[in-house]
């Protein structure tokens, strides 16, 4: 009898429902929250407002399109944590009560840990899947991780931000530049059009396989200040150069604290995950990398690098596989609990 996983995802401000027939995607849909791009940031209340509105017409369309209907599924996953505490109660308590209803199970997932099981899902294309053990760089809006992964279910996190995450980093170079929320992807976009050595921005010296991005948010900002004085047009007239010049930074410290972590433990199985694997740049230059290291390396589609239910719901096929279920007592967490 085939396993239909339906999957929800709620923990930022896009409310995702996807189904999985085994680890092959059948839907994904995502209801984006425009509210929040007027504000500059994510606001919590909005969000998990827009979630309550959103939910259930997503999944009515993510059952639809999978062409299946409520009563064929076999569990239902949501993702636990981290994110938005009153976002991830809307998904958790959605999951609850429809599971209740359907008598099936309810998965409880990891969003971090998703994200790197994204690598899995199968669709038409036939794209290779990872082997264990590879090392992950999940780079999202909240989290800089390097992941040891032997495993679904065992996981080692061997590198981590001690400060600001890599998206942050983008979406707060963003927001100072004056560019929409959020800020990752209109940075990717103008950098294109810009030169990515115009500018130098000093890279962090953190000891180990540990990031820090701080600081750079804070060179960036002086730096443009300091310009502003001389000439009040300064953003303007250099925008593409600066994204490319910051985004270039980014880059090379993700990579360079990569590089290492290959070396330190033999590995060469190397993937990345997370909103920030949607960059261009950070695509082309671990592209190139990985010919240089001869690495076997393994970037997401588009649609599985932000983020999606059919992540949550791939990892909740492992977990089925492990009748690894959840209680209906438990509740979201909001900070990473580690793996
Ligand atoms: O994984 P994600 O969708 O949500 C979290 O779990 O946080 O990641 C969101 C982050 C944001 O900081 C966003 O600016 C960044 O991913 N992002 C990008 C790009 N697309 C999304 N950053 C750089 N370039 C992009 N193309
Ligand atoms: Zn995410």
């Amino acid at each position: 009898m085939s396993t239909y996983i339906l999957a929800i995802e709620s923990s930022c401000d896009d409310t995702s429902a996807a189904v999985l027939k085994g680890t092959f995607i059948l839907s994904n849909e995502i209801a984006n929250q425009l509210v929040h791009k007027s504000f500059g940031g994510v606001v919590p209340e909005l969000a998990s407002r827009a979630h309550q509105q959103n939910i259930i017409p997503v999944v009515d369309i993510a059952l639809h399109k999978a062409k299946i209907t409520k009563k064929q599924l076999s569990a239902i996953a949501f993702t636990r944590g981290p994110g938005l505490m009153g976002s991830l109660l809307v998904g958790t308590s959605f999951a609850k009560s429809f599971a209740m209803g359907l008598n099936i199970p309810i998965i409880e997932v990891d969003h971090l840990k998703a994200h790197i099981l994204s690598h899995f899902i199968d669709d038409n294309t036939n794209k290779a899947h990872p082997k264990f053990p590879f090392l992950c760089l999940t780079v999202s809006g909240g989290h800089t991780q390097i992941v040891k992964v032997d495993s679904p279910a065992k996981m080692e996190i061997i590198g981590t931000t001690i400060d600001d995450a890599a998206g942050e980093a983008f979406d707060k170079a963003a927001k100072i530049m004056g560019l929409p929320y959020p800020g990752g992807p209109e940075i990717d976009n103008l950098a294109k059009m810009g030169n990515r050595e115009a500018f130098a921005f000093p890279e962090p010296k953190i000891q180990g396989l540990n990031y820090s991005f701080s600081g750079l948010k804070t060179s960036f900002l002086y730096f443009l200040r300091d310009n502003l004085k001389i000439d009040e047009q300064f953003i303007e007239k250099n925008k593409a150069d600066l994204s490319a010049s910051i985004q270039y930074t980014i880059i090379k410290v993700l990579l360079s604290k990569l590089k290492r972590a290959s070396r330190e433990t033999g590995i060469n199985e190397i993937a990345i995950a997370g909103g920030v694997s949607a960059n261009s740049g950070l695509r082309n230059e671990i592209t190139l990398l990985a010919q240089k290291m001869r690495w076997n390396v393994y970037i997401p589609k588009l649609q599985y690098s932000t983020d999606n239910a059919a992540m949550i719901a791939i990892a909740g096929y492992f977990k089925f596989l492990e009748k690894d279920f959840a209680s209906q007592r438990l509740t979201p967490y909001s900070k990473s609990t580690g793996f």
